[in-house]
């Protein structure tokens, strides 16, 4: 079986406000297959977001290779995997980036404006429903909560079929029940549709629910 994400000794380093260069990432080597469910766990401000963006072919890296689905990334401008990501990959960030001016279900439906997915509003509705939102699609972000607009984030980034979700503490800000719930789904998602999910959290409740847990220290990446 191919690999969806494929990554060979990746390196990111950023420059601090007094000009220090801070190396996130040393060699980060990772290879998931499709269907495979995993978890990266480890200190704040270690790294796990930047490398989920890189995954995301949201943000460049300073060395190593990059592959998706067998695509290889390596520009340094992003835009150029507008198609690929919009296809591939789902996205939930740490901080939700719902459209404040549209509805819930308008901001689901927003990556289908571009993608032109047969039944797009059936795929929402039915998104809507099984993670409790039936009722609440036409509140603006505004008026929803910070967990439901987590878990309209999700069904954004699950509109297209992606065959990887990135996860950023996608029960970050869920109640227990709720965030049991979230995980359910995701793991529904990945045996019926073979969603592969790549998850960044704190929770040890989620990352047990993956087949394999990697801690990121230090810029290194270990499994656990
Ligand atoms: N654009 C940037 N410019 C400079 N430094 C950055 C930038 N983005 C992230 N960093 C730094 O890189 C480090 C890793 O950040 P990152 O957001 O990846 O951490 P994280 O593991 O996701 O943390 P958390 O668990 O708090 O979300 C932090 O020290 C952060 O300050
Ligand atoms: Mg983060």
């Amino acid at each position: 079986m191919s690999d969806v994400i494929k990554l060979e000794n990746i390196s990111k380093s950023f420059v601090n406000g007094a000009g220090q260069s801070l190396e996130v990432l040393k060699d980060v080597s990772l290879k998931v297959q499709q269907g495979e469910t995993l978890s990266i766990m480890g200190p704040s401000g270690c790294g796990k977001s930047t490398l989920l963006n890189i995954i995301g072919t949201l943000d460049d890296f300073d060395e190593g290779a990059l592959e998706i689905t067998d695509q290889k990334v390596t520009s340094k401008n992003v835009d150029e995997y507008a198609d690929l990501r919009l296809s591939t990959i789902g996205f939930v960030f740490q901080k939700h980036h719902l459209m404040p001016q549209l509805t819930a279900l308008e901001n689901v439906l927003l990556p289908t404006l571009k993608s032109k997915i047969p039944n797009a509003e059936k795929r929402a509705n039915e998104l809507f429903e099984s993670v409790g939102l039936g009722d609440r699609k036409n509140h603006h972000p505004g008026q929803l909560s910070g967990g439901e607009c987590q878990r309209v984030a999700l069904c954004r980034a699950l509109i297209n079929s992606p065959k990887v979700l990135l996860a950023d503490e996608p029960t970050g800000a869920l109640d227990e029940e709720s965030a049991n719930q979230l995980t359910e789904l995701l793991l529904k998602l990945n045996k019926d549709e073979n969603l592969t999910l790549v998850t960044v959290t704190h929770s040890k409740e989620l990352a047990n629910r993956m087949s394999t847990i990697y801690e990121l220290k230090n810029g290194v990446l270990d499994k656990k």
